[in-house]
């Protein structure tokens, strides 16, 4: 399948009074059309950095210093403000943690959809209020002409995501990223979520970025699993095979972090020490120095990304 997303070696770095974050330090993957890739880390990895320079949104104190973000074999980074507005919302859509963050509190939920529409494709009015009630009704909505002219707040959370999801699909984009689409909601409900958007991957044929902290939500959702820590991707894989074998002393860590996951286990463990500073990383490995399996060497020698087995990458010096 071919890559609807290419992006080789970027890096994006936030230039503070006193010091240079790298939240994003030489990163390179692919998503192709109609796969779910998950991205998960712990907090300020630098995922939702990722996503944000995928549609070029990095403003002052970041910068993107390097690399390319091809989609559909054109630069995005190379684009002017006019071909950006009309990738953003139309062929790449966004939805977030928040819902409020992103509807407009004084629209109702119908008008903001409509105003989607129409900021991106000639429809005819009644074109596109089928289009909204039908989307709606996609997402799981009840009752959709009440729902249309109802205002963001006067929704449950689940709804309110539930709307910011009709808005970001109604355009058909190619591909969508979810930045943690379900952290602010209860378990059953996040669940629901989830299983929606892979139904809505398969309705509409489109590719999603799932980004997370939390690795127990995407075993069922992604394809292929990217491992983030301190900016860089440290293993990278079949979703399955990051579950069953996972490589990366992170990731093992990461895994017995989560809550059920291992049947029997009553103890979770914590991953020791802190994640590291983007603005001073540590010399050698990054994740040395709450390794447990760390030597001399990991102080000294940084890894670099290698696939050690059919599509599955990692960096680590010990395997
Ligand atoms: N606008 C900004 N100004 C300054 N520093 C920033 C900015 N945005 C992100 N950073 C820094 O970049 C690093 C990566 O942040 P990012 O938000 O990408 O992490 P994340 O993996 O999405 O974390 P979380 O799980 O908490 O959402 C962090 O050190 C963060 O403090
Ligand atoms: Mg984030």
């Amino acid at each position: 399948m071919k890559n609807l997303l290419d992006i080789q070696n970027l890096k994006t770095y936030f230039y503070l009074e006193e010091q240079v974050l790298k939240a994003v330090d030489d990163v390179s993957f692919s998503i192709r059309t109609k796969e779910i890739v998950a991205i998960v880390g712990e907090s300020g990895c630098g995922k939702s950095t990722v996503a944000l320079s995928i549609l070029n949104l990095i403003s002052s104190p970041g910068k993107i210093v390097d690399g390319k973000i091809n989609f559909n074999d054109v630069d995005i980074l190379k684009l002017g403000n006019k071909q950006l507005r009309k990738i953003r919302g139309n062929d790449i859509s966004m939805i977030f943690q928040e819902p409020l963050s992103c509807l407009n509190p004084t629209l109702t939920i119908g008008n903001q959809i409509l105003e989607a529409i129409f900021t991106h494709k000639s429809t005819s009015k009644a074109q596109a209020y089928k289009d909204t009630i039908d989307m709606l009704k996609t997402v799981g909505l009840p009752d959709q002409e009440r729902i249309f002219n109802t205002y963001p707040h006067q929704l449950s959370g689940g709804m309110q995501q539930r709307a910011m999801i009709a808005m970001a699909l109604i355009t058909k984009p190619q591909l969508l990223i979810a930045d943690e689409p379900t952290t602010a909601l209860d378990v059953t409900i996040q669940a629901q979520i989830l299983s929606l958007l892979k139904t809505l991957q398969r309705k509409l044929n489109m590719s999603i970025l799932l980004i997370t902290h939390d690795l127990s939500i995407v075993a069922q959702v992604a394809q292929r699993i990217i491992v983030m820590y301190g900016g860089e991707i440290v293993e990278e894989a079949d979703a399955k095979q990051v579950f069953v074998n996972p490589l990366h002393p992170y990731t093992e860590a990461l895994l017995k972090s989560v809550p059920d996951f291992k049947k029997g286990k009553d103890k979770l463990e914590v991953i020791p020490g802190s994640v590291p500073n983007p603005a001073e990383f540590p010399t050698g490995c990054r994740f040395h120095p709450r390794c447990r399996e760390a030597d001399r060497i990991c102080k000294k020698v940084k890894p670099g990304l290698f696939e050690v087995k059919k599509q599955h990458l990692v960096r680590c010096l010990k395997r």
